[in-house]
């Protein structure tokens, strides 16, 4: 199981010092098959990513530029250049994106590049609230599989996170079968060779109690209560009990 943090456009150097409870929980209980990843801003991945040696937590980035090649992008920053910094994974296509432009292509350009550079990707999909109304979350989830992932044949290193747009932040799940009828959808898509594919939109210690009955999710993206330690070792502990 995958527990992934998006802490989004929070977080400073002082916010790492209540990392060390997760630390300690992440040691306390090497036993357990979970992954936890944390994926701060960009500004926090080598200190982070430091912080983190000796442990089996892992770093991720939240975005990335398309090329994976120095150039004249002001303001931007490129997958090899987070894999130097110490990230091992990148999550792109998030909505907060999509929603200030970023396309299907460009998701594509991106999660290309970070592939050659090494990075593992955390590659979100999800419906709207009006195309879920519209009846067309499907089309939407196949689309935007079918464009981001276009001619991308190895997909080892590709995890999926289904976060329907209207969950994310708003405290609203959704209802356990549709849910369970979006994750087997995405899967038939991939055939034998699905991905792993994460749940994220809301999720919090109380929720988890719902999502953690759904055994087709192999993880989660959770954002808002990620960046309270006590949370989201809550979140972990809830899973398993
Ligand atoms: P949320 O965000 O957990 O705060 O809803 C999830 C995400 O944006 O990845």
């Amino acid at each position: 199981m995958y527990f992934i943090a998006n802490w989004k456009m929070y977080g400073d150097l002082k916010t790492l010092n209540s990392l060390d409870k997760v630390i300690k929980f992440s040691k306390d209980n090497r036993k357990n098959k979970f992954k936890i990843v944390y994926c701060p801003p960009n500004t926090l991945i080598r200190p982070l990513s430091k912080r983190l040696i000796k442990t089996k937590i892992e770093v991720g980035a939240q975005n990335c530029h398309e090329s994976e090649n120095s150039g004249a992008h002001t303001g931007q920053v490129n997958s090899k250049m987070l894999r130097n910094v110490g990230a091992k994974y990148v999550i792109l296509g998030h909505s907060e994106n999509r929603q200030i432009g970023e396309t299907d292509s460009l998701i594509n350009s991106k999660i290309k590049s970070s592939i050659k550079s090494g990075l593992k990707i955390i590659f979100c999909i999800g419906e709207t609230l009006k195309e879920r109304r519209s009846k067309k979350t499907n089309q939407t989830l196949s689309l935007q599989i079918k464009k981001g992932l276009k001619s991308i044949k190895n997909k080892s290193n590709i995890i999926i996170a289904y976060e329907p747009v209207w969950s994310i932040g708003t405290g609203l799940i959704p209802k356990s079968e549709d849910l369970i009828k979006s994750i087997k959808f995405i899967k038939k898509k991939f055939g034998k060779k699905s991905p792993k594919i994460l749940y994220g939109g809301s999720v919090n210690n109380i929720s988890i109690s719902q999502l953690k009955k759904i055994s087709v999710i192999d993880g989660f993206l959770i954002g808002g209560a990620s960046q309270d330690s006590k949370k989201f070792i809550d979140i972990i502990k809830k899973t398993y009990i």
